[in-house]
């Protein structure tokens, strides 16, 4: 293992009810909030209604961001920083999804840094500060309810990048699977493949020795695998949604990344495709990794060989282990199928004619992952096998 510091400072509150809790919050971080939500999904379903009822008992002003975008863009972070400055905000609320909750991250941080905010996404620039920040959650997907991290995109340039903070950490998130139900078929699918692909992007690595990380990351990717068949054909089971909601975040909220060095290469060449095509990041994920899996299976095949028996109970039968590893790549692919996720680029529409700029954006001149490094011809080489 590697060494590691672990510190998460986000108050989790979880499970149904729990919106009671944000009256208590708001009245604690100040009382003129910036309330950040997305299409409007949270007036469909009467989140927003309540959220406005426990800000009201709270006392608190509400000035309101509306219409974050999925893929959430620099320009909608601007509009959010001027509006926290004119109105001398002192707190940031998020209501939505993973692109809502980037969005208002990055908020707070621009509401307090002196420049334009791109330049910290494309790390020229360092946040020193940021407004407080809590969280209602309404789709598990990212884990951004709980870590430190933000992506944004750039609509001008097609990039997409990821940046992240300690300061813009949630000083608290409310995750009530309630307010996940409303969430339709593909979003809740996209959810599931990037909240697998976060335990997956951690669990290859070459250390032999970290049987509690393989556990746990076993143990998320089992529950999911159980669930997400039953949710599809059943959106509005809350008791499903909890174990979603549940393993989304702790798919990414650095628990499992403790003592371990992750891969990411695959979040790096889909933060490429959708910054050039604005498809959902599950979508592209889903495509991706089965072929990533592919293409750097000879770098271990003893830990791909792992994931096929202990995720997905393939038997060895007297088989090679390449054909075991090779058999739980196959079931990863047919799994991601089944319950409705896209297989090819092409599903998209997307064809070979932007792959070498794709690859370059994904790379960025150098090289990226770490179980195996890939420079831009190894990921066009990807690209190519995902049309
Ligand atoms: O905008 P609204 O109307 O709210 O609708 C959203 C949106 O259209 C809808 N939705 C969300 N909750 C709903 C709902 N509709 C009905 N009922 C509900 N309860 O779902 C659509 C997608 O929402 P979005 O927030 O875009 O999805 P997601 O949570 O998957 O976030 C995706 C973004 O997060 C980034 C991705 O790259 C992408 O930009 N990521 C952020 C990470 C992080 N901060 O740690 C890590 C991830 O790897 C990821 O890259
Ligand atoms: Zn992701």
């Amino acid at each position: 293992m590697l060494p590691f510091v672990y510190h998460n400072p986000t108050k989790l509150y979880f499970g149904e009810g729990q919106l009671k809790q944000l009256t208590e919050e708001a009245v604690k971080h100040g009382k003129r909030v910036l309330l950040v939500y997305g299409g409007g999904s949270i007036k469909r379903n009467g989140l927003y209604e309540q959220v406005q009822a426990r800000l009201a008992e709270a006392g608190s002003e509400i000035i309101e961001l509306a219409g974050v975008e999925p893929n959430p863009r620099i320009t909608t972070v601007r509009r959010g920083a001027e509006l926290c400055r004119e109105h001398s905000i002192d707190w940031v609320l998020a209501v939505g999804g993973g692109s809502t909750i980037d969005c208002a991250k990055a908020i707070a941080a621009a509401a307090r840094y002196d420049g334009d905010f791109w330049d910290v996404v494309i790390k020229k620039g360092k946040v020193e500060a940021a407004l407080p920040l809590g969280t209602v959650l309404t789709l598990a997907a990212t884990g951004s309810e709980m870590n430190a991290g933000s992506v944004i995109s750039n609509e001008q340039t097609l990039e997409k990048h990821g940046w992240g903070s300690p300061y813009v950490s949630p000083a608290f998130s409310i995750l009530d699977p309630v307010y996940t139900a409303s969430a339709p078929k593909d979003h809740t699918v996209y959810g599931m493949v990037d909240m697998m692909s976060h335990v997956l992007e951690q669990y290859f690595h070459h250390d032999s020795r970290t049987p509690i990380q393989d556990g746990f990351s076993e143990s998320i990717l089992r529950a999911v695998i159980e669930t997400a068949p039953l949710l599809v054909e059943d959106l509005t089971n809350v008791s499903y949604r909890e174990t979603i909601l549940y393993a989304g975040t702790m798919a990414l909220n650095g628990t499992l990344s403790m003592g371990v060095q992750g891969d990411w290469a695959n979040h790096d060449m889909e933060h490429a495709v959708s910054a050039v095509y604005d498809i959902p990041h599950g979508g592209g994920l889903a495509i991706l990794f089965p072929n990533w899996m592919s293409y750097v299976l000879d770098e271990n095949i003893g830990r791909f060989k792992q994931f096929a028996i202990n995720v997905f109970g393939v038997e060895a039968d007297g088989r090679s282990d390449r054909e075991i590893a090779e058999d739980g790549i196959g079931r990863l692919r047919r799994f991601w199928t089944s319950i409705g996720a896209p297989s090819k680029l092409s599903d998209y529409g997307i064809d070979e004619s932007r792959i070498d700029e794709m690859a370059e954006k994904a790379t960025g001149g150098g090289k990226r992952g770490h179980f195996r490094k890939l420079d831009k011809a190894d990921v066009a080489a990807i690209y190519r096998m995902s049309l």
